[in-house]
């Protein structure tokens, strides 16, 4: 897969491009990233991409005559042109399902913004597709590029190592958050490893962790747990087992007067 990220600010990729998973990633062909710098493409002298905004009002805005030709240009440069996606904190909320759905691209243009942003024209014109990784504000949308690039290249096969599954963590196959996990010391600090993990029954183990993926996320993400019960093709069994850690959790509440962590070892 191959990432064109168009930035101000290339060099805040070296570190990004040079650390182990994507270095390897990159090396072994699996993905490739080529950065471009905006400024490439400025007909002023200065190599200026940003003016004031008309009606006036604080901070700067990137022109859009150099995001055009630069796009263009861009995709000019591999036979595949890419799905082009802005940064953009008014974008759709980036989740695991769109890095999944991403990550079937062969080709993505990032374009990161950075003051107040691009002028309107380049949304218009363009017609990107608009990601915002969450409900806050970065300075610019370099660390947001790392961010979907990260999510999305994990998933192609072989950058994690084949012996990886995407589908046994948060956000994997039913949507559920990923279960605790423990390695060495058995005790630490008084806080012991549950028996379970030690027993060497593997069914046992499995169906811990399923019921503590379900118990986290009705703590934690109700939300997920209600959008998993409407979805048709949600397995019985795990409705079941929905309903059962439900009720414990309820009951457990009564109990205590408050919540549990379910963690119980069992
Ligand atoms: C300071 S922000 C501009 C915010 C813009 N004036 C607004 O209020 O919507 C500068 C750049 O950072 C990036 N950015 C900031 N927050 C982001 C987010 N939550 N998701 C994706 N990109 C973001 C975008 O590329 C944006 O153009």
């Amino acid at each position: 897969m191959r990432f064109d990220v168009l930035t101000l600010f290339p060099e805040l990729f070296t570190g990004f491009v040079n650390e182990s998973i994507v270095k390897r990633a990159i090396e072994r062909g699996l993905i490739e990233i080529h950065l471009w710098n905006f400024r490439e493409w400025s007909k002023d002298k200065h190599q200026k991409v940003d003016d004031r905004p008309y009606g006036g009002g604080s901070g700067m805005v990137i022109k859009p005559e150099p995001v055009f030709d630069a796009v263009a240009d861009i995709q000019a440069k591999a036979a595949t042109p890419g799905r082009l996606v802005l940064l953009t904190p008014q974008g759709r909320p980036f989740t695991q399902e769109w890095a999944r759905e991403l990550a079937q691209e062969r080709r993505l243009l990032l374009l990161c913004g950075r003051y107040e942003g691009f002028d309107e024209r380049v949304r218009l014109g363009l017609n990107p597709t608009e990601l915002s990784v969450g409900d806050y504000v970065t300075c610019g949308g370099e660390a947001p590029a790392m961010i979907v690039m990260e999510a999305v290249m994990r998933l192609i096969p072989g950058v994690l190592g084949d012996e990886y599954s995407p589908v046994e963590e948060s956000f994997g196959l039913w949507g559920l958050l990923e279960y605790p996990q423990y390695t060495r010391p058995r005790v630490y600090r008084g806080m012991a490893v549950p028996e379970v993990l030690l027993s060497g029954d593997h069914a046992a183990i499995e169906r811990w962790r399923r019921e503590q993926a379900v118990w986290r996320t009705l703590q934690r993400r109700p939300d997920l747990i209600e959008r998993l019960l409407a979805d048709p093709e949600c397995p019985q069994e795990l409705r079941r087992l929905i309903e059962r850690v439900k009720r414990e959790q309820s009951r457990r509440q009564k109990e205590s007067g408050h919540d549990t962590a379910g963690n119980t070892g069992r």
